[in-house]
C-alpha cells in the first residue's frame, strides 16, 4: 500500500466537496431571480388586469451588482441580502392606487409605540399582513375577531346599540365587530344599531374569499388602475 495516495485521496475529495457546496450556494442564491418570472397563483380580487410591474419594481443596481452583494452576504462581508431582481412589495406600492384619506385604520398609525403588542400579534402596519397577494382572495387574514388587539377599552358615551359596546366587549363578542363595521370605513352605509342586524360571520368570510360585499357596493374611494395616473 502506498501511504501517500491514501492520504491524498480524502484531501482531493474534500476539495471537490468544497467546490460543490460553493456551487450549490450560488445556485440557491440565483434561484429567486428565476422564480420571479413565474406567476405565483391567482391574482386577488380586482387585480386580474394589473401589470406585474405596478407592484414589483426592479431592485436597484445591475444584476451583476446584486449577485456581488449577495455573494458578499454569503461570505459574511455584508449584513443583509440584497434585493434580487425585484424589490419587496411595500405599503407604498399599494397606496399608489389605494390612497384613501378617510381610512379609519391607516397603516402608518400603527407604528406608534402603543401598538407594540398589536404589531407582534398581527403586523397591522403592513397591507400584506391581511392582503397577501397571489391567493385569489380579497382578505387573506381569515380570523375576524382581531379587533380585540386594540379595542378592549372602546366605550361610547352615548351608546346607540341595544347591547352597548362595553357589554359586547365584556362578553368577548369580537366576531360581532365586522358584523356592523367595515375595517377601512370606505363603504358608504348606515351602521346598524341592533344585534339582530349583525352580519353573520359566514357572509364576512365569503366576502374575504372574493364573494359579494355584505356592506353594499357604494364606496367613497375607488382604486386607480395605473400606479402613476393621479
Ligand atoms: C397587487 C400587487 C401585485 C401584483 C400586481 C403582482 N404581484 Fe407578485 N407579489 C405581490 C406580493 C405582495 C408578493 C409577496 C412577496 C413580497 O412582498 O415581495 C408577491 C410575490 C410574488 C412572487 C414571489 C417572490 C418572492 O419573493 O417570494 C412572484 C414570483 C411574483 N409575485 C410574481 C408576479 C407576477 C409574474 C406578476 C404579474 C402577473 C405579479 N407578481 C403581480 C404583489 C403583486
Ligand atoms: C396599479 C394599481 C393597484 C395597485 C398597485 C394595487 N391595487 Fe388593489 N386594486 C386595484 C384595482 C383597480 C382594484 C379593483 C377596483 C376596486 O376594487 O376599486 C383593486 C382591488 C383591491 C382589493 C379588493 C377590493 C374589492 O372591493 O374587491 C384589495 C383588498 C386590494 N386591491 C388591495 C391591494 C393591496 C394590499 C395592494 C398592495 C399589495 C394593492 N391592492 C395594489 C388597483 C391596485
Ligand atoms: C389588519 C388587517 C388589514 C390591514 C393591515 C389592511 N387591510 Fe384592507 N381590509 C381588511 C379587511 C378586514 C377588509 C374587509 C372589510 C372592509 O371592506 O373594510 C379590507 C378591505 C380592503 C379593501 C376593499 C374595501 C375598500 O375599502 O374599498 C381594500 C381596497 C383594502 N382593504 C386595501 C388595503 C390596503 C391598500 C392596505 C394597506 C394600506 C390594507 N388594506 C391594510 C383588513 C386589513
Ligand atoms: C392595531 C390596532 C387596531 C385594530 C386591530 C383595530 N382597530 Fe379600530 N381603531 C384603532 C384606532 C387607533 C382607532 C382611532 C380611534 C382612536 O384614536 O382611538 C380606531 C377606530 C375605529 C373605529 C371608529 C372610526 C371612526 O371613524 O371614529 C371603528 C368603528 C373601529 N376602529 C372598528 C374596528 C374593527 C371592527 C376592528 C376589527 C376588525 C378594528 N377596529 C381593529 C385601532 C385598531
Ligand atoms: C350592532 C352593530 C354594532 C356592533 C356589533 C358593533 N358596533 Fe361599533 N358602532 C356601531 C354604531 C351604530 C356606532 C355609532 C357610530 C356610527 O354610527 O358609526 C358604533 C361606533 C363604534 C366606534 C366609534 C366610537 C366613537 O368614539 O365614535 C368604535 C371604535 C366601534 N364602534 C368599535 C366597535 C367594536 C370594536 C366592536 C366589536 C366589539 C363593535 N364596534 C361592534 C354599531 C356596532
Amino acid at each position: 500500500m502506498n501511504k501517500s495516495t491514501t492520504t491524498r485521496k480524502p484531501q482531493h475529495l474534500a476539495y471537490k466537496l468544497g467546490i460543490m457546496i460553493g456551487l450549490i450556494g450560488l445556485i440557491v442564491l440565483l434561484l429567486p431571480a428565476y422564480d420571479r418570472f413565474h406567476v405565483r397563483g391567482p391574482m386577488n380580487s380586482g387585480h386580474d388586469t394589473l401589470k406585474c410591474g405596478s407592484c414589483h419594481q426592479d431592485a436597484p443596481g445591475s444584476l451583476r451588482q446584486q449577485i456581488q452583494a449577495n455573494l458578499r452576504y454569503a461570505l459574511g462581508l455584508r449584513e443583509h441580502l440584497a434585493d434580487f431582481g425585484h424589490q419587496d412589495v411595500t405599503n407604498e406600492n399599494c397606496l399608489d392606487c389605494h390612497e384613501r384619506p378617510n381610512d379609519r385604520h391607516p397603516v402608518y398609525r400603527f407604528l406608534e409605540p402603543r401598538f407594540l403588542k398589536a404589531r407582534k400579534n398581527l403586523s397591522p402596519q403592513h397591507c400584506v399582513s391581511c392582503h397577501t397577494e397571489h391567493k385569489g382572495q380579497r382578505v387573506t387574514r381569515t380570523e375576524i375577531g382581531y379587533c380585540v388587539n386594540c379595542h378592549k377599552k372602546t366605550r361610547l358615551r352615548k351608546d346607540p346599540l341595544d347591547v352597548p359596546h362595553d357589554r359586547l366587549i365584556a362578553l368577548n363578542q369580537w366576531e360581532s365587530c365586522l358584523g356592523c363595521h367595515d375595517f377601512h370605513g370606505n363603504h358608504i352605509m348606515k351602521t346598524k344599531k341592533t344585534v339582530e342586524q349583525i352580519i353573520p360571520a359566514e357572509k364576512i368570510r365569503s366576502y374575504f374569499q372574493g364573494g359579494a360585499s355584505p356592506y353594499g357596493d357604494d364606496r367613497h374611494y375607488k382604486a386607480k388602475k395605473e400606479a402613476n395616473d393621479d
